[in-house]
């Protein structure tokens, strides 16, 4: 939540800073800033979109600088107007600062400010630290770095900043501690950002910043510190590996929509030397010098967020059936805070796309100080869950912009399942269900691009159910979690209130919803195809309308709904790759024409930072 860029070298940092903005916009978009150093700090801020940040710095003339910092937003305390927009200044005016994560102790914080005549103008928690450090400074008459550093010794909270001062004009400090933040290093020029998508079109070196580290750069040099003790600490030089392409639209409308259409290569790419031709055996690195533990442990939790949490509840279902190991799946939110029974003889199993999900790193960090082992399954390389975790495996399906998660769903489950099965076979266990689930995991990125080679049906159903205000998704065993990520996907971008459902709980509740506007979409597979059937009947008997995702084709399927979509049939175990397409689609079409933000849904961002 929340985009953070800065710059300092010898460009014109306005164009580095809108470009990036634009860039990190997924992460939240209520409204947009940038300050510059030109003759003291000059500033901009709009409510809305980084366009309208550009627009109004064109009305204005906005100074070009080679020094700047800039933000867009998304809301925590305050609502997103101009004068809550970052970044905000202190009442000196000598300094600015972007902020992403949350201080919990503005309000001491700010009282301690009142009672020294120092009264904030904006209900943010941010603008507290800058005038914190604006207080100290003046107070103290110490150095930028120094009253930076100083301040940052007194806030509790979440925080990736960046600041400039401006009697320094040539220096930018910028700090971490829960919020991601990357150092792109430049000829001549740093920036600084949230994610590496501002940084790759300048410089591809990139240099991860730690929790509790302090940086401070002029144009040709820079300096790590811990802000504890105020010690320089070395840092390693890494390298971004994805290419600029895979963070543009490339010609489709929307981000989701071409994410959608890349499943068949990020699920290979999830696979990609990890399945050995000759033998079938699953080889994953990160796990090598873990397995013994993970395989020995009494009890593997699962834990993640949102889509993330739906990939985790099929991953239990794989590795219950293929290893026969109690699996249990928590909301990282509700793990975090509930007394649960984890101790050395526990493995936890993290997932995460953005491996910035505050909740889930917050579960990883219990998790670890009640001895458990961690391991991360995560997409973004260098994240803070990836290094937090004892061990992983990446998804590697390349960056997803889209907010609505759907092409590192599919290569989680695909992930999730090579696991199970590298498990199985140290185990001696399953094997022939095991050779028969890789056998068919080759053919995947084949079937699902038969899927996407053919989607007017699908966009036929969508114009159909335009208006509705309501849905249930259905679906039985290894459906049930799909019937949840379809649900979720449509409510995140049409705004229509979806609810999954196990079909067969609908009996116990959500049946009395039904009626003759209620649409209802039942994923039919194989397996349980007599029961499913029997639900399918109960809701066209009570009026629903019907739209039946199958990978079993029966001529009585047609006869009960004019809306059957229809999928290629394999594993069960990898089936939901195949299942979840469809409603992938079914969501985008139908938010689409109803003329929804689909890649900027309201009230959301792509990596939820803060509680
Ligand atoms: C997915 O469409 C959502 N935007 C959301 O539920 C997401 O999956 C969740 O916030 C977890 O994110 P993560 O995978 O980056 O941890």
């Amino acid at each position: 939540m929340c985009g953070i860029v800065g710059y300092i070298g010898e460009k014109n940092s306005n164009e580095v800073i809108f470009n990036g903005l634009t860039r990190l916009e997924y992460r939240g978009y209520d409204s947009a800033g940038i300050g510059v150093q030109d003759n003291g700090i000059q500033q901009v801020k709009t409510a809305g979109k980084v366009a309208d940040l550009i627009k109004a710095c064109q009305l204005e003339n906005f100074p070009q600088s080679q020094v700047g910092i800039g933000h867009t937003r998304w809301a925590t305390h305050g609502v997103p107007n101009n004068l809550n927009a970052h970044p905000h200044k202190d009442n000196s005016g000598k300094f600015t600062l972007v902020h992403n994560g949350i201080i919990e102790n503005y309000l001491s914080i700010r009282k301690l400010l009142s009672k020294n005549g120092i009264e904030c103008k904006s209900e943010t928690d941010t603008e507290v630290l800058v005038q914190l450090i604006g207080y100290i400074y003046n107070k103290e008459n110490i150095s930028f770095e120094e009253a930076v550093r100083s301040a940052l010794v007194e806030v509790i909270g979440a925080y990736g900043i960046v600041v400039l001062c401006s009697d320094e004009p040539n220096k930018m400090v910028a700090a971490k501690k829960g919020s991601p933040l990357v150092l792109g290093v430049g000829e001549n020029e740093f920036i600084i950002a949230s994610d590496t998508s501002p940084i790759i079109n300048y410089t591809r070196k990139i240099i991860y910043l730690d929790d509790g580290e302090i940086l401070i750069c002029d144009k040709n040099n820079f300096a790590v510190k811990n802000i504890d003790e105020n010690i320089e600490v070395s840092k390693t030089i890494n390298e971004i590996k994805y290419s600029l392409d895979q963070i543009e639209k490339s010609g489709y409308d929307h981000f989701m929509l071409k994410e959608i259409h890349e499943q068949p290569t990020s699920i290979a790419e999830s696979m990609r030397g990890r399945i050995i031709k000759n033998d079938g055996k699953i080889k994953l690195g990160g796990l090598q010098d873990h397995l013994h533990d993970i395989l020995n442990t009494k009890r593997i939790i699962i834990t993640a967020c949102g889509t993330s949490w739906h990939a985790g509840l099929i991953g239990s279902y794989v590795i219950e059936e293929l290893v026969r190991m109690p699996v249990n799946v928590e909301y990282a939110s509700e793990f975090r805070y509930r007394e649960t029974v984890v101790g050395p003889d526990t493995v936890i199993f993290a997932i995460s796309q953005s491996g910035e999900t505050a909740d889930t790193l917050a579960a990883i960090k219990k998790a670890k100080s009640l001895g458990a082992l961690t391991v991360g399954i995560v997409n973004t390389v260098g994240s803070s869950i990836a290094r937090e975790t004892d061990c992983g495996v990446y998804i590697h399906a390349g960056p997803e912009i889209g907010v609505a998660s759907t092409k590192a769903f599919t290569s989680q489950v695909t992930v999730l399942n090579l696991i199970a099965i590298l498990m199985a076979q140290v185990k001696d266990q399953n094997i022939k269900e095991v050779s028969h689930l890789i056998n068919d995991l080759e053919l995947l990125p084949q079937k699902v691009n038969e899927i996407l080679t053919n989607t007017d049906e699908i966009q036929e159903v969508a114009k159909h159910f335009i208006d509705a205000e309501n849905f249930l998704y259905l679906g039985r065993g290894y459906q049930f979690p799909v019937a949840l990520e379809g649900a979720l996907k449509l409510k995140e971008i049409s705004y229509i209130h979806a609810e999954g459902y196990p079909a067969a709980e609908m009996k116990h509740g959500p049946i009395a919803l039904i009626d003759e506007n209620m649409p209802v979409v039942f994923i039919v597979t194989k397996k349980g195809y007599e029961k499913i059937l029997s639900n399918i009947k109960e809701v066209t008997s009570r009026g629903g309308k019907v739209i039946i995702i199958t990978s079993f084709d029966r001529d009585e399927l047609y006869e009960i709904s004019k809306f059957v979509i229809k999928v290629p049939e394999i594993h069960q175990c990898i089936l939901p790759i195949l299942t979840t397409i469809p409603l992938q689609i079914l969501a985008y079409n139908i938010a689409k024409n109803k003329g929804c933000n689909v890649d900027q849904p309201r009230n959301l961002a792509k990596s939820v930072t803060v509680e």
